[in-house]
């Protein structure tokens, strides 16, 4: 059944947070473009989103956040980043920071890396929901994965009508590009992601350098291959048995020492990978994997473990 697409009005806002509260996924109205918001807390929802998106990899979200209060509970903020707030908040600019070890967000958000993206966006609609709701919010871009990104209501009906369970009509997005993100290390400001907030704009509000990104910068561009967190441990994928040196990632049937998902759900097993990869690095110096399926979410899990398994230069 096709969502329904709701204007703005008190009743709808309400509507919004107690779906979001309940774990349910909305599409709200930022000022860049639509987003599809889950509670950033709910692994479950965070799950979900992946899913509904079919994006065949855990690209990182950004959590979206009242303010720097807000921000201060997720990151660790330096004197740069405040800087940078204090200049764009609310406003396109997302900034990439370490991830607090208490933030109260799902593991997934950041895909396994150990920052993570936080922005105060500007839309009266999306601030009415962060501020009633009192959590950050999760948000990738309102569009299937590989499509173009969402500027207005029915562009999201057109593509995810039917997997949302609501969508807030804010309107056309009056930026209608998405957020410049930037990650703040202690040395130097790096651009990860080109928007509306130039890299000129940045060099005046900030002490520190501002560059773009360079061949063998820890991270990588959106879209691009992520130098996610890496097992320590060597990776066997597709194992039904376990050697005597290996711990054993279950899957289903696959018992394992630890395991995914005993009842084989995807989503499940999605919401504990990053966490059971770090067990088990942290616990031998061998991990096998069990098989799990290549279809649904199942298609990202295999994708990241196959990194995870690939060949390391150190
Ligand atoms: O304008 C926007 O940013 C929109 C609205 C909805 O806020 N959101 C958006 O989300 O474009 P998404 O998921 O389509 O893009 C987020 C980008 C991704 O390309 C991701 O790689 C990057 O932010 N990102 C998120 N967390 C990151 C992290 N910890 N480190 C590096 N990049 C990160
Ligand atoms: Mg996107």
């Amino acid at each position: 059944m096709p969502a329904p697409i709701e204007k703005p009005r008190p009743k709808t806002i309400d509507r919004a947070v107690e779906t979001l509260r309940q774990g349910g996924l909305v599409a709200l109205p930022t000022e860049t473009v639509y987003g599809l918001a889950v509670d950033a807390s709910q692994p479950r929802a965070v799950a979900h989103v992946f899913e509904v998106k079919g994006r065949p990899q855990f690209n990182p979200l950004i959590c979206h956040v009242a303010g720097r209060d807000m921000a201060g509970r997720l990151v660790t903020l330096s004197p740069a980043a405040d800087a940078l707030i204090a200049a764009f908040w609310p406003g396109p600019l997302t900034l990439v920071l370490p991830r607090r070890a208490d933030a109260p967000v799902a593991d997934l958000v950041s895909a396994g890396l150990d920052t993570l993206a936080v922005r105060a966006p500007a839309h009266s609609v999306m601030r009415q929901v962060l501020f009633a709701l009192d959590r950050p919010v999760a948000a990738p871009s309102a569009n299937p994965s590989g499509r173009l990104s969402p500027t207005r209501a029915d562009h999201v009906a057109d593509g995810l009508g039917d997997r949302v369970d609501l969508i807030v009509d804010g309107g056309p997005c009056a930026v209608g590009l998405e957020s410049t993100v930037v990650e703040v290390r202690d040395d130097a400001v790096v651009v990860l992601r080109h928007g509306s907030i130039t890299t000129a704009d940045l060099r005046a509000v900030v002490a520190l350098p501002v560059r773009e990104r360079e061949d063998g910068d820890p991270i990588n561009a959106p879209g691009q291959l992520l130098s996610h967190y890496a097992p320590r441990a060597a990776l066997r994928l597709d194992a039904t048995e376990v050697a005597d040196d290996e711990i054993l990632i279950g899957f289903g049937a696959v018992a394992g020492d630890l395991n995914l998902s005993p009842a084989g759900d995807l989503e499940e097993a999605a919401t504990r990978l990053f966490a059971l990869l770090r067990e088990a690095d942290a616990r031998a110096d061998r991990i096998a994997v069990a098989p799990v399926p290549d279809h649904g979410l199942g298609r990202a899990i295999n994708d990241r473990l196959r990194r995870a398994a690939a060949p390391r230069p150190h």
